[in-house]
């Protein structure tokens, strides 16, 4: 089971800092569950010394250059990110594809890299509503998993773009289904994302195919965090 919390353009380095100085906590009560959070470039560094030596929380960015270095500007490489002791990224998360002209071939290079450096890799792929009214949800899915390589160290998250800060989280059945379809396209772990908060996380997690959560807006708040964590905990643990 996995939880990552994508704190989008939300806290800057002072409040990252005490954020991870307080989950810290989470490390002895959440067995069976890798625990992620995923701050802005900026304050990377700051919840890595927040959650301070041993800590069994990781830190993700949220996206990542295809190349190691070079004149891109905006952008940051995985070289970059392994040195302030990052362990992984998000990769085409649908608000990138969406307005930052992100595309499955982008997604495709970023993941490739950021793997071969070392790093872990969670890439998004999701329908917009417009998708599914027209039942184009499953050849929607297939492109974007058709440009996402396969590695131990890579993990899908199924989240649907109508389900994103929207307080509409698929259903258990609709995210069961998106994910035992993606898993029967690309053998991996999937993430469900997509309003997912302390009180819906343990339906969605006890469906056979959701090997765990991307948490947007309720990662924002340590104690729903946890409460995401530890119902996480329970299930891996029944
Ligand atoms: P919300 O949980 O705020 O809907 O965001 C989901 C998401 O986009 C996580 O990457």
């Amino acid at each position: 089971m996995l939880i990552a919390g994508n704190w989008k353009m939300f806290k800057g380095a002072h409040q990252a800092r005490e954020f991870a100085a307080q989950i810290t906590r989470l490390d002895d009560r959440s067995s069976g569950v890798d625990v992620v959070v995923c701050p802005p470039f900026v304050s990377l560094q700051a919840t890595i010394q927040g959650l301070g030596e041993g800590s069994n929380v990781s830190v993700y960015a949220q996206n990542v250059h295809w190349e190691l270095e070079g004149a891109f500007t905006g952008e940051v490489s995985a070289p970059m990110l392994l040195e302030l002791g990052v362990k992984g990224a998000i990769v085409g998360h649908s608000e990138r594809r969406q307005r930052f002209g992100e595309t499955d071939d982008t997604v495709g290079q970023r993941a490739e890299a950021a793997l071969e450096a070392g790093l872990a890799v969670i890439a998004c792929v999701g329908e917009t509503e417009a998708d599914r009214e027209a039942e184009e949800t499953e050849a929607v899915l297939e492109l974007q998993i058709g440009a996402i390589p396969e590695h131990e160290r890579l993990v899908i998250a199924y989240e649907p773009v109508w389900a994103i800060g929207t307080g509409r989280t698929a259903s258990s059945e609709i995210a069961q289904e998106a994910h035992a379809f993606i898993k029967s396209l690309h053998p991996t772990r999937v993430l469900y994302g997509g309003s997912v908060n302390a009180e819906n996380a343990r339906t969605l997690l006890s469906q056979p195919d959701v090997d765990g959560a991307l948490v947007g807006g309720a990662s924002l708040d340590a104690q729903s965090f946890e409460a995401i964590c530890l119902a996480a905990a329970e299930i891996a643990g029944e």
